[in-house]
């Protein structure tokens, strides 16, 4: 495995493995590697000639109040995870390389952002936007994976790449969890062993609400009421939203008979934590997401 701190390095190899006709699978992540991130450099691993990932806690992306300053950092844990999954290059990008002076343009996605995370971040999927464009030109990635754990974030770079031709694939990656089906996050580290018992009913509410849609329920209002409800009875946590939208177009529904997704947020003393399950109007995942 190679590591590349350097832009213009990462430009020449690209540029070099492109002219040999491979492929690139591209991984962007803020570090603090865990199985979320490495389901993602597996999938990548089988479909692509060459795997690069890319370590970068972006600024721009990261509101006045939040948490850059203490987001977990850990180079030497991320570099052995990456070279025991196989990573071909890893791009470990400096602030001052990707942001070295006041920019002339900036990037505002207009859609699909005025709900869930969107709407309590302003700017976040602004600055997700704007790094994502640089690396994508950066590692000339063919296929860029991004997991369903982030899923308005799968839906926000799939309406860029569509709006600006990026001549790449994007590749959603189904939610990796423990086994108690709390989602996999970098944030996790900071919940206590009592909030991290609680934060897995977030899921249990998930999957209730799936039944609820199996068994022939389409009432959107009375979903969210059952989920926020099962929330608040086993949790700590405060509720930011629970949202029920159609999926990918993140709009509301007043009865669910399209693709749709169920996302929560929840905020413990620890860490926001977010959460999401898809389905079809039958209550199944559908196929491109497992
Ligand atoms: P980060 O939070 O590090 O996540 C990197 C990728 O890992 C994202 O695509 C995210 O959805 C995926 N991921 C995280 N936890 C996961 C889980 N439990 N299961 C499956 N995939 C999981 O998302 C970002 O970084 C940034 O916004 C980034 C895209 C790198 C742009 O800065």
């Amino acid at each position: 495995m190679q590591i590349v701190r350097n832009i213009t390095d990462m430009e020449g190899i690209a540029s070099e493995l492109k002219k040999s006709g491979k492929t690139i699978g591209f991984v962007p992540t803020m570090g603090y590697l865990h199985e979320g991130h490495t389901s993602l450099i597996d999938q990548c691993k089988k479909e692509a000639d060459y795997v690069v990932v890319s370590i970068f806690v972006n600024p721009l992306q990261f509101g006045p109040n939040e948490d850059f300053d203490r987001y977990p950092r850990d180079e030497q844990h991320d570099t052995a995870v990456a070279q025991e999954h196989g990573v071909d290059y890893l791009f470990l990008p400096d602030v001052h390389d990707m942001y070295p002076q006041k920019t002339n343009i900036e990037l505002t996605v207009k859609r699909r952002t005025d709900v869930l995370c969107g709407k309590n971040r302003p700017g976040h999927f602004d600055g997700v936007a704007t790094v994502l464009v640089k690396l994508f030109h950066i590692t000339r990635a063919d296929y860029a994976y991004f997991g369903l754990k982030d899923a308005q974030q799968v839906a926000v770079v799939q309406g860029m790449v569509d709006d600006f031709n990026f001549p790449l694939s994007i590749i959603p990656v189904p939610t990796v969890r423990e086994s108690s089906g709390l989602a996999k996050s970098s944030r996790n580290v900071y919940l206590s062993k009592s909030e991290r018992n609680q934060a897995a009913h977030i899921f249990k509410a998930l999957q209730q609400a799936q039944h609820f849609i199996i068994d022939g329920n389409k009432n959107p209002v009375m979903i969210i009421e059952e989920v926020t409800k099962f929330i608040k009875q086993n949790t700590d946590g405060s509720i930011e939203y629970v949202e029920l939208l159609s999926y990918p177009e993140l709009e509301r529904v007043d009865e669910i008979n399209q693709q749709i997704i169920i996302a929560v947020a929840v905020h413990f003393e620890g860490a926001r934590l977010i959460d999401n399950i898809i389905l079809d109007k039958n209550g199944n995942i559908p196929e491109a997401y497992f």
